[in-house]
């Protein structure tokens, strides 16, 4: 038995404010435990409505280390389902995605399963007369998880039958997921394609903390952003020269310091925060033909423009996935180990509005986090050293530091410097939280 073994609260307590223990993101039974408590008793995103638009469409994926399938049952709602068959636990589906058509069939000895997950029959179902097995779990079916939300299109599940409700965990920070369907004219996102996956040798949190590292940019990715910037100096082009749509992606990634400062962080309770509330590096892209008008249609020219004017640049939903409403992007960090993580990138296309902003989005994604990105690897190198150097010994603790001046209550909504790591804090403050949320202590403390 290891220290933290079965210990939640061991686990919470390395985190203290100001610095976390290097364990966090080494140990492999703080993970286990993350997995156990924080992935269930927090809201977390599975996939998107339009991933799955047909009745009887699943999507096999995972919340945390438990595998499940989303599935559109034939009333059209959504279901999550845990991927493990009632009688021996066989995974019911392997694909990543299909069409089950009315039921899901168990590959082993054919139980089969109507797409909400209730039990529909068992060959030679004789066999169990007078056995009791009405009475056991298995005979109702295929488990779903403790409760389900479709957001706007978005799929959240919550593992745990109890819990913090849907509204409260994630309060006004919805309004980013809502920025980012209002700029669809229509109202409404469609995945646009699978994801772009790549797999990280480090910690899951490293990434999630990464996407409101504002003081890493201009250094990490000199490397790239700072040369391609150079050599597109160098082109000595006039003024007003019309900037290449990969440029004006790439180059605001070397902004200086202060544009930083001032684009300040927004957090909120339970882990959820935001770059990007004053102008962001989305701020200056071109306009799309055709696209305002669209929108002024839709909404009439004043909302269209408040919902244009929001340049949020990343929006954290605690505990893993991160999105850039102005260029329609989720990106979700799968847990796979302490030192594992698998990275999706997704894009959605807004329905109603021109092909063209689909084509940005795509090229944007394939620029910054694609496995073949010339972006991408600049973070990936600085996960990878962390994950490394945390092994040497003498000192065993991480700064998260920068602009906390004394004790913080994160249970406010704060505006601040856009160089804190104030949502680092936060983030870890909801850590410690759904660690322990279930467990006795907690009980105890409220
Ligand atoms: S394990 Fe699924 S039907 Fe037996
Ligand atoms: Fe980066």
């Amino acid at each position: 038995m290891g220290k933290y073994s079965g210990n939640p609260a061991a686990a919470a307590a390395l985190f203290e404010g100001h610095q976390v223990h290097r364990d966090v993101y080494i140990d492999p039974e703080v993970f286990r435990l993350e997995m156990k408590h924080v992935f269930a008793n927090a809201w977390v995103f599975v996939g998107h409505a339009s991933q799955t638009p047909q009745k009887g469409d699943y999507f096999a994926t995972s919340i945390g280390d438990q595998p499940v399938i989303q599935v559109r049952h034939s009333t059209g709602d959504i279901h999550v389902l845990y991927n493990r068959c009632p009688h021996k636990g066989t995974k019911i589906v392997i694909d990543r995605q299909g069409n089950t058509g009315k039921f899901f069939r168990c590959p082993y000895h054919a139980w089969s399963f109507k797409t909400d997950g209730c039990l529909l029959a068992i060959p030679l179902k004789k066999g169990y007369a007078d056995t009791g097995l009405d009475q056991t779990e298995s005979a109702r079916g295929m488990k779903a998880v403790g409760a389900v939300r479709n957001y706007r299109g978005f799929i959240f599940a919550r593992l745990a039958e109890e819990g913090i409700s849907f509204e409260d965990f994630f309060g006004d920070s919805l309004s980013s997921l809502d920025n980012m369907v209002d700029r669809s004219p229509a109202g409404r996102l469609e995945v646009a394609g699978p994801p772009l996956r790549y797999m990280h040798h480090c910690n899951w949190k490293m990434l999630v903390e990464n996407q409101t590292d504002t003081c890493h940019p201009m250094v990490a990715h000199e490397s790239s952003a700072g040369t391609a910037v150079k050599l597109y100096e160098e082109l000595n082009l006039p003024e007003d020269a019309p900037k290449p749509p990969a440029m004006e992606i790439i180059a605001p990634f070397m902004s200086p310091y202060e544009f930083f400062e001032n684009m300040g962080i927004r957090t909120w309770p339970n882990g959820h925060g935001h770059t990007g509330v004053n102008h962001s590096i989305h701020s200056n892209y071109s306009r799309i033909p055709g696209y305002f008008e669209k929108m002024v249609e839709s909404y009439g020219e004043e909302k269209a423009k408040a919902i244009l004017d929001e340049n949020r640049h990343n929006t954290v939903y605690f505990p893993n996935i991160m999105i850039k409403g102005p260029i329609q992007q989720l990106r979700i960090f799968i847990p796979l180990a302490a030192n594992k993580t698998l990275v999706e990138s997704y894009i959605y296309r807004l329905v109603d509005a021109p092909d063209e902003l689909t084509a940005r989005t795509a090229m944007y994604n394939r620029m910054i986090n694609a496995p073949t990105s010339i972006v991408g690897h600049d973070d990936l190198e600085m996960y990878e050293r962390a994950q490394e150097g945390l092994e040497a010994d003498g000192l065993e603790w991480v700064n998260i530091q920068r602009l906390r001046t004394g004790e913080e209550d994160f249970s406010e909504e704060v505006v601040e410097n856009g160089t804190t790591e104030r949502q680092m804090r936060n983030q870890f403050d909801a850590w410690a939280r759904f660690m322990t949320w279930d467990t006795p202590a907690r009980e105890a403390a409220e």
